[in-house]
């Protein structure tokens, strides 16, 4: 059970990622409410960079998507229900200039997308265990997008199925103190909290 030092929506408190699934499948009805949600994130000039290429496990597409990823995943996300890859446009669409924040802003959509599939009690995995250069190949990516990570989505599983290593971290990780992230008006060691 994790806790916070300021009391805080649960939902943030309690998401985290498992990586237990049962091998079921998703309907577009479970998958699709997940893309919606990472599409109401905010962004720099409301440019909306991130982009996302799904693949279901019963589909040609998903043995495309699970072999990029490295031997550690493949072990467990065998069982997931979904593959992601996330991509995020490095050009702002509007006059074609190089974006600053299309990776901040893909990462706030991937926020919303873990938090809803957390309330609908779907396991939402991020990945950065992958070749990220074969990805931006088989999925036929333009230069201008750039390749962020990726998810494995799934329905909650028995822990039993993972190895014993990884059964031994099936379970909601800590976080640093506010104290070591936060400073008052400058870059500083001193406690502010
Ligand atoms: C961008 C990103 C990449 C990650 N890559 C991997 C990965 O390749 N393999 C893995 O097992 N977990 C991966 N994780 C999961 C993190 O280890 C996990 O989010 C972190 O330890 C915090 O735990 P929590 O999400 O349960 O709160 C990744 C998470 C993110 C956000």
């Amino acid at each position: 059970m994790r806790t916070s030092k300021y009391p805080i929506q649960s939902l943030i408190l309690n998401r985290w990622s498992p990586r237990a699934m049962s091998g079921e499948s998703l309907t577009d009805e479970e998958l699709m409410p997940l893309f919606e949600a990472a599409r109401w994130a905010p962004s720099s000039y409301n440019a909306q960079p991130w982009r996302f290429i799904y693949a279901k496990r019963e589909t040609p597409h998903w043995k495309v998507l699970f072999e990029l990823l490295s031997e550690g995943n493949q072990k467990w996300v065998s069982h997931a229900a979904v593959l992601v890859v996330i991509l995020s446009h490095t050009l702002f669409e509007h006059n074609q200039k190089p974006s600053i924040t299309h990776s901040f802003d893909t990462g706030a959509a991937w926020c919303n997308l873990a938090l809803e599939g957390c309330a609908r009690n779907l396991v939402i995995h991020g990945m950065q265990g992958f070749d990220y250069k074969k990805a931006k190949k088989v999925c036929q990516i333009p230069d201008d997008y750039q390749v962020e990570a990726m998810i494995a989505i799934g329905k909650p599983g028995d822990p039993k199925t993972l190895s014993s290593e990884l059964q031994s971290r099936e379970k909601p990780s800590t976080r640093k103190p506010l104290t070591e992230l936060v400073m008052e008006g400058t870059w500083t060691n001193a406690s502010c909290m």
